[in-house]
């Protein structure tokens, strides 16, 4: 990827799709909230948890993730932790992220629904005055059982009223294998007989009869990863017509091991068959960078053309949750940038 690329990239607006709040917690913030708070963490220092960050599944990760949260407790801790992503996602030019929380980590530690969401609210009101736009989407944790995410989505009823213009959705994530979207099924109906927007991770470490379900079942409206969908041609190409977009997520998958290196990612073969990918970071600050930095090592190892890499921007804002006009608000300054932002002749 020549320099000017890189640079062309870095500039232009973009959209996250696919952003796991607690997973912003860089380990610095980590340490400060824990001594803010008076948490006892199983590690000593910055360094020994960042020493920690060698992960060979999902599973290894989602271990310390979950560790890692465990020092979020006030609105004030979400708060932080969700203005240090807004700082990073406006220097990354994101114009619009729409941001995952997982509430049942928080609950289980007698921190309320309510409480995180007033704090990243907070958080995220004043990103929109510096010109990120944003929505939340409430996921349900696959390990737990049916009848959990149940009580949570009646839990967080009332806060789909008063934060109707933030929280628009709920998804499903956590550890896939041994947890398929079918036990999530009526949940997923309540959100949908209420008009919630739907998402769920399928797909990822698990096999594409998966993302089937995901579809037929909980009738999402994006899938979350859904790298293995190749594996499946017909699915591929059920993806292609309908235009259900994946948020696929290219650093998460070279550190939790779906694919060997950058250069396996199957990202370019899934657009090349007419797949709405998009990219994005996951859990930016356990997974080596923000949602540039993915962009940068994608288009490097599988050696993008600049018409690939718009066709992902672009796919960002349609596959966004916003508005019709917003979409084409967006899409608008999208255009502007890299119709005007050719790298200079040499
Ligand atoms: N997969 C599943 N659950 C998650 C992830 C992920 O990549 N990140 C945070 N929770
Ligand atoms: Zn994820």
């Amino acid at each position: 990827m020549t320099p000017t690329l890189a640079e062309k990239i870095a500039g232009a607006p973009k959209a996250e799709l696919h952003i796991h709040i607690e997973g912003s917690l860089e380990p610095e913030v980590i340490f400060a909230l824990a001594k803010r708070n008076g948490v006892k963490l199983s590690y000593e220092s910055i360094e020994a948890l960042k020493r920690a960050y060698a992960f060979t599944d999902l599973q290894s990760f989602l271990d310390i993730y979950y560790a890692g949260a465990s020092v979020l407790l006030t609105e004030e801790d979400f708060y932080t932790m969700t203005a240090a992503y807004v700082e990073r996602a406006l220097a990354d030019n994101v114009a619009h992220a729409e941001i995952f929380f997982d509430p049942q980590t928080h609950t289980e530690r007698g921190v309320a629904i309510s409480t995180a969401v007033a704090g990243i609210e907070r958080a995220l009101a004043e990103g929109e005055q510096r010109g990120l736009t944003s929505k939340l989407i409430l996921c349900f944790l696959r390990h737990l059982s049916e009848a959990d995410a149940l009580a949570t989505y009646e839990a967080a009823l009332p806060l789909f009223d008063t934060y109707a213009h933030r929280l628009i959705g709920v998804g499903l994530d956590s550890s896939e294998r041994g947890h398929p979207p079918s036990k999530f099924e009526r949940v997923f109906a309540k959100a949908r007989a209420r008009g919630l927007k739907l998402v769920a991770h399928a797909g990822e470490e698990g096999p594409p009869a998966y993302i089937h379900e995901a579809l037929d079942l909980l009738k999402v409206d994006r899938v979350d990863h859904g790298v293995r969908s190749i594996e499946d041609p017909a699915l591929v190409a059920r993806l292609a017509d309908s235009r259900v977009a994946l948020t696929v997520c290219p650093l998460s998958n070279i550190k939790l091991r779906v694919f060997d290196d950058m250069k396996q990612h199957t990202l370019k073969q899934l657009l090349a068959q007419g797949v709405a990918v998009t990219v994005n970071s996951d859990d930016p600050a356990y997974f080596g960078g923000y949602v540039n930095a993915n962009y940068f090592a994608t288009a490097e190892a599988l050696e993008l053309s600049e018409q690939e890499i718009y066709t992902i921007l672009r796919n960002g804002f349609e596959a966004s949750f916003v508005s019709p006009a917003e979409r084409q608000s967006l899409i608008d300054k999208l255009d502007a940038y890299w119709g005007q932002s050719n790298p200079p002749p040499h």
